[in-house]
């Protein structure tokens, strides 16, 4: 037996041998297979990369069969009940958990670097009152690049991680200026007193300065939580947005708004907020039928439901799940979960639901947590993103350092004219 596949081309007769490494064979080694000399050669056709790997990557582990996820080979239940988001974030970016100095050096750190420039504060400013959270938020990852110019030298190790420690602190800055922004209220600035999530806590909910606010910590551990289970997820839409940019060599800060751009829509991140509106919609219990009803006739789908990599259940939505109750003891129940489990009941017996292998997936409950927590739907892919910044950055910073990646420019099977004239 050897590591190889060899393959007929039937058209020619022809036989070829390529090498198999890591279960997977070079791409380009197809380009061998031609049918004539001026023949381009075979390629793969695969929309939505279903089954192209695009980078080796130590980050994240999943597997979807058995719905295990790792971060740097420590199980996320782990880490979800005995680690704190920097804690994860430093795990992340650097391969292993901080030791307590370590982590005394990177919290304060992000705590130094939460203050937005006030001309960031006028931008933001210049929003209608209606601007969607998300659209602030990707347009301000953006509109930091031209603060911070020297973030173009991407190749110098100590410019990236200041551009890492500038992005993970101000984003929930930036997160909860969108949303005071949408209430026309004014902007609480960052207190260096408080831990990452209690500090998020502080500039969403004080009223103002010089008003009385304290984080509830049960809360503010919740969201902490939270923000652990979407620190990253291998190679999802928005962190391969996230490399396909930086794969240009563009800024970090350029390369972050991409990926939340991707985060944004219903699909990705955006899910969290369709399935808040999809279970408003349905209201009551009663009317659950009706909606699996429209599912299984195609005319719309499950929000929440369903994952490219799980085929068996997400682990995040297990946690979350009694995360949910966590939180529910401070704010009182959200009607909301008990249409949701019925919902979930329900579709988990049903055959079309079982034989595609779809079950909830971390955005069914998250929003639930969310709207009990007071903020409104259009905050939660802006949650969402605040949890994968680190994320988003671990798989930058390793794509930057390895020397296997290059320019991502995929090819296509063109369908137009050919050559014509006027
Ligand atoms: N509701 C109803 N049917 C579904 C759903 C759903 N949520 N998801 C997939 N299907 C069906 C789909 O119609 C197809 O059926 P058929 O074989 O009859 O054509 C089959 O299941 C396979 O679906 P697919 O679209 O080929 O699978 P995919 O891997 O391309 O899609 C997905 C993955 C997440 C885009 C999809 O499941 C979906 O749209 N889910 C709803 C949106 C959602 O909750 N997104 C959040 C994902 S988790 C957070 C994150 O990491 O972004």
């Amino acid at each position: 037996m050897s590591d190889s596949l060899t393959v007929t081309d039937n058209r020619t007769g022809k036989h070829y041998e390529f090498p198999i490494k890591d279960s997977t064979i070079d791409a380009t080694d197809l380009r061998k297979i031609k049918v004539s000399d001026d023949d381009f050669g075979l390629m793969s056709f695969d929309p939505g990369l279903k089954n192209t790997a695009v980078c080796r990557s130590a980050i994240t582990f999943i597997d979807g069969e058995k719905g295990i996820l790792r971060y740097r080979g420590y199980p996320i239940e782990e880490l979800a009940s005995k680690s704190s988001f920097l804690e994860v974030s430093f795990l992340l970016l650097n391969g292993e958990l901080p030791s307590k100095t370590e982590l005394d050096g990177w919290t304060s750190e992000i705590t130094l670097h939460t203050m937005l420039n006030e001309n960031i504060k006028k931008l933001m400013d210049a929003f209608h009152y209606d601007a969607h959270p998300m659209g602030m938020l990707i347009s301000t990852i953006a509109a930091l690049s031209s603060f911070y110019p020297e973030s173009k030298n991407i190749f110098d190790p100590e410019v990236r991680r200041k551009q890492i420690v500038r992005l993970i602190a101000k984003m929930p800055t930036i997160a909860a200026f969108a949303l005071k922004h949408s209430r026309g209220l004014p902007y609480v600035y960052p207190d260096n007193e408080l831990n990452y999530t209690e500090n998020f806590l502080n500039m969403v909910y004080r009223p103002s300065h010089g008003t009385q606010y304290k984080p509830d910590p049960i809360l503010a551990k919740a969201l902490d939580t939270l923000f652990i289970l979407h620190a990253d997820h291998e190679q999802n839409c928005s962190t391969n947005a996230m490399r396909a940019v930086g794969s240009a060599q563009s800024d970090p800060y350029s390369c972050a708004a991409a990926a939340a751009a991707a985060l944004y829509g219903p699909l990705h991140g955006g899910a969290n907020e369709q399935v808040l509106r999809m279970l408003r919609e349905i209201g009551t219990k009663e009317k659950i039928p009706q909606l699996i009803q429209q599912v299984k006739e195609g005319k719309r789908k499950l929000m929440g439901f369903g994952h490219r990599v799980y085929k068996n259940f997400d682990p995040r939505g297990k946690i979350i799940k009694n995360i949910a109750e966590d939180v529910f003891q401070v704010t009182g129940r959200n009607p909301l979960i008990d249409v949701a489990l019925e919902l979930e009941r329900i579709a988990l017996e049903d055959d079309y639901f079982i034989s595609r292998k779809l079950y909830p997936n971390v955005d069914f409950y998250s929003g639930i947590i969310y709207e009990a927590m007071g903020f409104p739907t259009s905050m939660f892919p802006v949650l969402f993103a605040v949890g994968r910044m680190p994320g988003w950055l671990a798989q930058w910073q390793e794509m930057v350092t390895d020397d296997e990646q290059k320019l991502v420019r995929p090819r296509q099977i063109y369908t137009g004219h050919q050559k014509r004239t006027i």
